[in-house]
């Protein structure tokens, strides 16, 4: 399982890429609103920093302006998978872009229907929003389950399910347990992920155990 980073912070980027552990980044534009940075440049400064896909949203939503848009993102890095919303421009886009070699990332995506027409589209991901479904009272890894199951009936879909909008660790495990390719999510949540009071209370143990040995393994 891949793990990105859902945030457009360039200090959270630098921390969690110090870890080892990350695999790509996600924005879109209200986290690129929230960042105050200039788009263009803070995508091109994460793609020197990630060793993996980022990606970047569209702004508009009429397929002219969205295909130039894309054009222009894409010429950023080969590492940008451009983000657009599951509309029937936004899969226009996809399709045309995917067949000359960009990674596309459709966002937005509430229902395995939804998912069916992403892939077909030729998306590199396309990123379920779990938590949003979950807000509003129906089973966000319910649909996990449901493209994970659809995606893999077909050899020809080779679409990655991206699981996003995810708000806790145990969306993270579900995920994982139904076998989706990645999981977007806050550092917050990310971090959360190596926390156990037993590990703590374990490790005060052996180090208290080990000073009492007297002895130094350098
Ligand atoms: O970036 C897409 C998605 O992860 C947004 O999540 O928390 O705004 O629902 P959220």
């Amino acid at each position: 399982m891949k793990f990105f980073v859902d945030t457009a912070d360039i200090a959270e980027i630098r921390d969690l890429a110090d870890t080892g552990l990350l695999d790509g980044v996600t924005t879109n534009p209200s986290l690129i609103a929230k960042s105050g940075r200039q788009f263009l440049d803070l995508v091109a400064e994460i793609c020197d920093v990630v060793n993996g896909p980022v990606s970047a949203e569209v702004a508009s939503t009429d397929f002219e302006t969205m295909l130039a848009e894309a054009h222009k993102i894409a010429k950023i890095s080969h590492r940008v998978a451009v983000k657009v919303p599951l509309t029937p421009a936004g899969l226009k886009v996809c399709k045309i872009i995917s067949s000359e070699g960009t990674m596309v990332n459709v966002t937005l995506c509430f229902s395995p229907a939804q998912a069916i027409l992403a892939a077909k589209a030729g998306a590199s991901f396309v990123s379920p929003f779990v938590g949003r479904l979950d807000d509003i009272g129906q089973d966000g890894m319910g649909i996990i389950k449901d493209i994970c199951e659809i995606y893999n009936n077909y050899d020809a879909f080779k679409t990655e399910v991206l699981v996003a909008s995810i708000r806790n660790p145990m969306h993270i495990v579900k995920a994982a347990r139904l076998g989706a390719h990645v999981v977007t999510a806050p550092a917050s949540v990310l971090k959360q992920l190596f926390n156990h009071p037993l590990t703590d209370k374990g490790l005060s143990q052996f180090v208290d155990d080990w000073k009492k040995t007297g002895q130094s393994i350098l």
